[in-house]
């Protein structure tokens, strides 16, 4: 069965790619190259043997989009992750988001409910609920006003994707909302590539580790947290990709509730700043040098699953630990590196 993966040579994508395959899926890669590299490909096809086909693509392209789905009629399902995502750079430029994020999503459901049955598995994000008011977040929470352009994509592409679903039966979607995606396959051959500095807490300790990087700055130690800093779900990217494997054969397989689905893929566990970067340390051996400083706009204080509707409707737990992937996250940066 082919399955169209777009932004499949990101850091989410390429590692859902390698499990699609695993899986015995044929894959079929759209990405425009705008934030990875198509050498990902190399690193897919050293895992598993196949180099799944690429095409690249701009999904702001209507006809383009149509010109793909003619050519590849036999694709019956997609994972959508192509999108842009910084959150910061989402508040300067938020027409470019609303326009990369909503309008090639738009153009892909146009296609496939042009299809007798297609299932889609969408790319959303916890920050959809904001500060939650309760801790662990459950899919019922309540979502909260976007705190950035690019959240309010995550949360518009969901009410789309539901409308659809409601008026095209023969259509099945997911909308698989993520907590804090870290770490790379344990072969080293794929993983996190972030362009430029990092936004992200681990890529930056990795970077800093590294010495690309002179300190970490931790954004606040005077939250209401059991050391000061923020609190957040870090899941491990391979333990992410199955789940994204997972919730296709639920529609595929005609296994869903209903056509319009939603759940949270965190661990269930929450970890602080301080206690990630004292994980990184016992498991790299590296002294990591950062400083306290103020607190960054917008985030969060503290955010972590619940993750039973996962376990108990989709079948799917998270399996490695905080430890396991800053242990992957370090061995990736060192290939990265060279050292
Ligand atoms: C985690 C914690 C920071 C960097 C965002 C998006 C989310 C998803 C993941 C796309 C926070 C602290 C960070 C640094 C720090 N993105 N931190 N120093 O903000 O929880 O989630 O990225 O899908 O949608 O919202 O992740 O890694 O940026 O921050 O102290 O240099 O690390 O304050 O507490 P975040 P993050």
């Amino acid at each position: 069965m082919k399955i169209l993966v777009t932004g499949g040579l990101g850091f989410i994508g390429s590692h859902t790619v390698v499990e699609l395959q695993n899986a015995g899926y044929e894959v079929v890669i759209i990405d425009d190259l705008s934030n990875a590299s198509e050498s990902v490909l190399d690193g897919i096809e050293a895992i598993t043997s196949t180099r799944p086909v690429f095409e690249k693509l701009d999904l702001r392209d209507r006809n383009a989009v149509s010109a793909f789905f003619k050519k590849h009629a036999d694709v019956e399902g997609v994972i959508h992750f192509a999108a842009s995502k910084a959150v910061g750079e989402s508040v300067h430029k938020p027409l470019l988001y609303y326009e990369n994020n909503l309008s090639s999503l738009v153009y892909l459901l146009q296609e496939l409910t042009a299809k007798p049955e297609a299932s889609f598995i969408f790319s959303s994000s916890c920050t959809v609920y904001g500060q939650a008011d309760e801790l662990p977040i459950t899919e019922n929470a309540p979502v909260k006003p976007a705190e950035s352009p690019y959240g309010n994509t995550k949360q518009i592409g969901e009410e789309i994707i539901r409308d659809t679903a409601h008026k095209f039966e023969d259509f099945k979607a997911i909308a698989l909302r993520y907590f804090n995606p870290i770490g790379a396959h344990q072969s080293t051959e794929i993983g996190e590539l972030p362009l430029g500095v990092p936004q992200n807490l681990v890529p930056f300790i990795t970077q800093t580790a590294a010495g690309l990087r002179e300190e970490l700055s931790v954004f606040g130690n005077d939250y209401p947290t059991r050391d000061g800093t923020c609190v957040r779900d870090y899941i491990h990217v391979v333990d992410l990709a199955k789940a994204h494997v997972m919730a296709l054969t639920r529609l595929i397989e005609g296994k869903n509730k209903s056509n319009y689905e939603v759940f949270n893929l965190g661990t269930g566990t929450g970890s602080t700043v301080l206690e990630v970067i004292e994980t990184f340390e016992k498991v790299s051996g590296v002294k990591l040098p950062y400083k306290i400083v103020d607190r960054r706009e917008g985030d969060v204080v503290a955010a972590y699953a619940d993750t039973e509707k996962a376990n108990n409707e989709l079948g799917w737990k998270s399996e490695l630990s905080l430890a396991d992937a800053l242990d992957s996250a370090w061995k990736w940066e060192k290939k990265v590196r060279g050292i």
